[in-house]
């Protein structure tokens, strides 16, 4: 769980705004050889209304002390803005102080917060801007993650400010851009790397909070490992205090380092909140090139061994006393819905399978009760998983690449299901592993109303599999051997091509 923030990071100073300071910086800058062309710490009509000011000071000077008094005839334009200036900074410093103070107070004023979540796209919440910052456009590059970043050159500088507490409603949340000089009032300003993150669905869900994390990752690998120095969880706009612990424990080897849920606590309801730098991601993979997923995929699995201790050697280099290649076939087990009605029957199957394959290891693991750790061990021995259909089947991605999966549905599922049941289709693509494709149950639970009535599926989703002997004894055999075959290759090559300990860097 969070803890209490270290001090220097993520500590809270709110912003000492001096405009004093600005101005006296502004002449200083004004007597560089190429004054106008350098500036770019004010907004430009500030610049603006001291330029007209300083001609106007200019022409009156003029008018005081005509040009036959001037001390030499090599009097260069550098001179006199000089001593317009010099002239301008004794005499009138104050006065421009005061212009100053008044236009950055009305910028101040001027900061504008919008609902994070914008009622108007409830029918469209996840498609395009999303109704999450819907007046925001991505930065977008080909085939890489689509994310925000503030400041940026997108933002012309702005730094993102939140009113973001609410924790029921995110129509009541709401975030603003501002400048750094020019902070709405009675700000805070949370310094370093912040990411902000929106997922339409949980953190807690093992698929959907990895889904909203990839994005992170790949960022953090395009961006020489920069670590947040926090985190800020939306669902629909409303915050979220915490992660899953197999997800905190994931972000925690990835960044080396538990991951800090901010959420702002000590900070007065309608208290605006500025961050220093923060990334918000709204897509998850949405726009992600299939290597760039891999790659990320790569880092968390390469990250989540170390911080294990599990081997990164790799499949490849694990051979029985024969000296043949062993290979890993794990059946990993549900209880509850969508466990197996006769779990003994389908353990019975694929140990018969297994035991006629020189190297064939079986190994039977429950989802429920293994620590994220002992999860990313079994699937580093793994080079066959044997699931149900479900959450802990988001695990494949810390096998090797190009392993196996092999996946089971109840009754009911193809028909009314939606496209979310091929969630585990696409992490294997996105990841690298083989999906050798689903059993289906063609038997099951009892509906009442036809089977294709959506009203069904509230009877087939908790549904329990049964097993085909035939089935279930060919598909074995046929992925066992092709496996095989794919051992046999590479041992054959003799290369450590799947040893992972090369993508745990970046950049
Ligand atoms: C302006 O002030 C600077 C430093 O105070 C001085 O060196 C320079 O001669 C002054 N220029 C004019 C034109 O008065
Ligand atoms: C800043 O906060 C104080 C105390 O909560 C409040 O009295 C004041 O009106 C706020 N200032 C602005 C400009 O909102
Ligand atoms: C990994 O090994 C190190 C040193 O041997 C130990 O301190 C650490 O607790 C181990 N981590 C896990 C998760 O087992
Ligand atoms: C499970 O299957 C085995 C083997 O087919 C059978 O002997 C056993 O009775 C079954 N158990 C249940 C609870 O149906
Ligand atoms: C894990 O859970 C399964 C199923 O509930 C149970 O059979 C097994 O004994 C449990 N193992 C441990 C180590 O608690
Ligand atoms: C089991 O699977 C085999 C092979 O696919 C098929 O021919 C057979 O009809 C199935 N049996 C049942 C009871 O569905
Ligand atoms: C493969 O890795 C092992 C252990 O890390 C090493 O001893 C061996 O030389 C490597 N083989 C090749 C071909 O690189
Ligand atoms: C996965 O398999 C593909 C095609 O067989 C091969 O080109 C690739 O090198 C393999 N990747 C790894 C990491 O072994």
């Amino acid at each position: 769980m969070t803890k209490a923030p270290p001090e220097i990071g993520r500590s809270r100073t709110t912003r000492p705004i001096s405009n004093k300071v600005q101005c006296v910086k502004h002449h200083q800058r004004t007597l560089s050889p190429l004054p106008f062309f350098s500036f770019k710490v004010l907004p430009i009509y500030i610049l603006a209304t001291c330029v007209i000011f300083f001609a106007l000071l200019h022409i009156q000077y003029s008018f005081q002390s005509p040009p036959s008094a001037s001390p030499s005839p090599s009097w260069s334009l550098t001179y006199q803005w000089q001593r317009i200036i010099n002239t301008t900074a004794v005499s009138s410093s104050t006065d421009c102080t005061d212009d100053l103070k008044s236009m950055s107070d009305k910028l101040r004023y001027s900061v504008t917060f919008l609902p994070l979540k914008d009622l108007r796209y409830t029918q469209t919440a996840i498609q395009g801007h999303t109704w999450f910052m819907s007046s925001m456009y991505d930065t977008h590059e080909e085939g890489e993650v689509q994310y925000q970043q503030f400041p940026s050159a997108a933002s012309r500088g702005m730094l993102l400010c939140l009113k973001g507490r609410d924790k029921h409603d995110g129509s009541w949340n709401s975030y603003a851009l501002a400048w750094p000089e020019t902070l709405p009032f009675n700000a805070t300003l949370m310094k370093d790397l912040t990411f902000v993150s929106y997922n339409h669905y949980n953190y807690d869900n093992i698929w959907h909070g990895l889904s909203a994390m990839v994005p992170f990752v790949a960022w953090h690998k395009k961006n020489g490992c920069e670590t947040p120095a926090r985190w800020v969880l939306y669902h629909w706009g409303e915050l979220r205090l915490k992660m899953g612990q197999w997800l905190t424990t994931l972000m925690e080897a990835t960044y080396d380092g538990p991951p800090y849920v901010e959420v702002f606590e000590g900070i007065g309801d309608d208290k605006p909140v500025c961050f220093e730098k923060a990334v918000v991601m709204r897509h998850n993979e949405g726009g992600m090139s299939r290597d760039r997923r891999m790659e990320a995929y790569d880092l968390m699995r390469c990250k989540a061994r170390v911080y294990c201790n599990a081997s990164l050697k790799g499949r490849g280099a694990e051979v029985n006393d024969q000296g043949v290649p062993v290979i890993g076939m794990t059946m990993f087990m549900r209880t509850g819905p969508r466990s197996f009605r006769n779990e003994t029957a389908v353990i019975r199957i694929f140990e018969r399978e297994c035991a006629k394959v020189d190297g064939c290891r079986l190994i039977v693991g429950y989802s429920n009760n293994l620590s994220f750790c002992e999860q990313v061990k079994l699937m580093s021995l793994t080079d066959i998983l044997v699931s149900p259909h479900g959450a802990q089947l988001t695990n494949m991605f810390l096998m090797d690449r190009n392993s196996s999966v092999m996946e089971f549905f109840p009754k009911g599922w193809l028909k009314l299901a939606g496209v979310g049941q091929y969630v585990f289709h696409w992490i294997a693509s996105w990841s690298g592993m083989r999906h050798e494709g689903a059993w289906r149950d063609p038997d099951g639970e009892k509906c009442p109303y036809p089977e294709d009535d959506r009203r069904c599926m509230n009877i087939f989703k908790s549904g329990k599999i049964g097993y085909n002997e035939t089935y279930f004894s060919v598909w074995a055999r046929n992925v066992l051997n092709e496996v095989k075959a794919r051992k046999l290759e590479e041992a054959s090559k003799n290369s450590n091509a799947s040893s992972t300990s090369s993508s745990c860097s970046c950049g």
